[in-house]
């Protein structure tokens, strides 16, 4: 099973991540959970959260870029839910094997994120892969849609299509 955690602070207005889900919503075995719209008050139900994840095998973080980082919801759904003893720390080993995926959407260019001479998107991801290392998540490579801010619909509509794809070659690996 395919989890998308999905923090989209509003998720009425996004166009790249709608394109995203709209791409994969008929997809046997993916899930998606949409936090903001689950928990408007940010009240989180951690054992539902942790049930989804147990189920899953694949587990994908999908949201915005906001201030080279993400939504607020998103970062307390990883303080709540990642708990110790449960996905890290003595017997905190209910995500050990399991695969992750960051998808994100960004604003700005791949250019946009470079820092002098350091390659900037990948000192951005730096703190999600730790995270994900550090609950035995399996870390794939990031879907990363840039320049979302130019991209008309159709332009969207083609990067999304590549979502799709991978979610569908993951599943074929998987399955053998
Ligand atoms: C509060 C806020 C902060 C943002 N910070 C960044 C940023 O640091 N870098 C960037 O490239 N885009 C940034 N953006 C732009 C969003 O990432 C972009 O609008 C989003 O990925 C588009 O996806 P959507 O159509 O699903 O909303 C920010 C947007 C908001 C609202």
């Amino acid at each position: 099973m395919i989890l998308i955690i999905y923090a989209h602070p509003y998720p009425h207005i996004s166009h790249a991540n709608k394109a995203m889900l709209a791409h994969v919503a008929d997809l046997k075995g993916v899930e998606v959970r949409s936090l903001y719209e689950l928990y408007p008050d940010f009240n989180i139900d951690v054992v539902a959260e942790q049930q989804a994840l147990s189920r899953a095998d694949l587990i994908i973080w999908q949201h915005p870029m906001q201030w080279y980082s993400m939504p607020p919801l998103m970062k307390l759904w990883i303080d709540k839910v990642l708990s110790h003893g449960w996905a890290y720390g003595r017997n905190g080993s209910a995500l050990h094997g399991k695969s992750m995926l960051w998808a994100v959407t960004t604003g700005g260019g791949e250019h946009h994120f470079s820092l002098g001479d350091h390659p900037g998107f990948e000192v951005l991801a730096q703190p999600v892969q730790a995270t994900a290392l550090y609950c035995g998540l399996s870390w794939l490579e990031p879907y990363v849609m840039h320049s979302t801010f130019i991209c008309d619909d159709e332009t969207l509509s083609q990067h999304a299509e590549l979502y799709r794809q991978r979610l569908l070659a993951w599943q074929e690996s998987f399955n053998g």
